[in-house]
């Protein structure tokens, strides 16, 4: 059975003082978190401050995202390596923010794949269909090639080594989520193509979570699909009332996996 994991993606918000704040609020509404996986990806300048207030929680540390180099002549950029020495076992890769705003290419989002998995951490691959594309019934072709492009070259450990996240463009942001029926149909697609690129069993252990407009009032409804393993939290994870709110509704298999404490 595949353990719920919930991802909070702070984005670009947190001042070092907001980020303590945020942290400590979570630790200490999820003191003992149990039958489900969470991460924390502040900014790049608070993963330190994140580390220190995580230190002995079972929560892990994530970042937002890395360059597939492990050092050298890339202004601006965070190697992977760097990461691992700040406690990170978690890296979003091919946000949709990055891939619309920065022009972030599949061919680049499948490099720092690698990279993430080869320093031991744990990509979170997103994925997701724009407005438009869904509109156009592109849907799955989208997400299909995104996945397809991303995971490319590499071996079947290697997949099953991944997350992936399934976020709908149009939902990011917008307080319209899918629906638990839409994202289900995604997510069982999904699961399907990772079953021809790798194995069913090795499918049926990849986490696959939703993430656009989640919210404590839905996140019970999406996570009760079978095939929805946990959800990638942008704005409501800025609570630390609101993102406890939401580890505590995320239900596996039917079962809410953390009784309030
Ligand atoms: P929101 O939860 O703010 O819609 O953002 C989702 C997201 O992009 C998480 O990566």
């Amino acid at each position: 059975m595949r353990t719920p994991l919930v991802v909070a993606n702070w984005k670009m918000n947190g001042t070092l003082a907001e980020a303590r704040a945020l942290t400590a609020g979570v630790r200490d509404g999820l003191k003992r978190p149990r039958g489900v996986d969470v991460v924390l990806c502040p900014p790049f300048t608070a993963l330190g401050v994140v580390a220190e207030l995580l230190a002995g929680s079972p929560m892990a540390l994530g970042a937002q995202n890395c360059h597939w180099e492990t050092a050298g002549a890339f202004t601006g950029e965070i190697s992977p390596a760097m990461l691992v020495e700040l406690g990170c076992t978690y890296v979003i890769v091919g946000h949709s923010e990055r891939r619309r705003d920065l022009g972030e290419t599949d061919e680049q989002i499948n490099r720092k794949v690698r990279a993430v998995l080869a320093l031991g951490m744990t990509p979170v691959l997103c994925v997701g269909e724009t407005a438009e594309e869904r509109r156009q019934g592109l849907t799955f072709t989208t997400v299909e090639g995104q996945l397809r492009a991303g995971l490319a070259g590499l071996d079947h450990r290697a997949i099953g080594s991944g997350v992936l996240a399934y976020e709908p463009v149009w939902a990011i942001g917008t307080g319209v989520n899918a629906t638990p029926a839409q994202a289900a149909e995604v997510h069982g697609y999904l699961r399907g193509l990772l079953t021809e690129l790798a194995t069913k069993e090795v499918a049926q252990r990849v986490r696959i979570l939703y993430g656009g407009s989640v919210k404590p009032d839905n996140a019970g409804a999406l996570t009760a699909e079978p095939d929805i393993d946990g959800a990638l939290v942008g704005g409501a994870s800025l609570s630390a009332q609101g993102f406890v709110a939401i580890v505590k509704k995320v239900t596996h298999k039917g079962v809410t996996v953390l009784k309030g404490e």
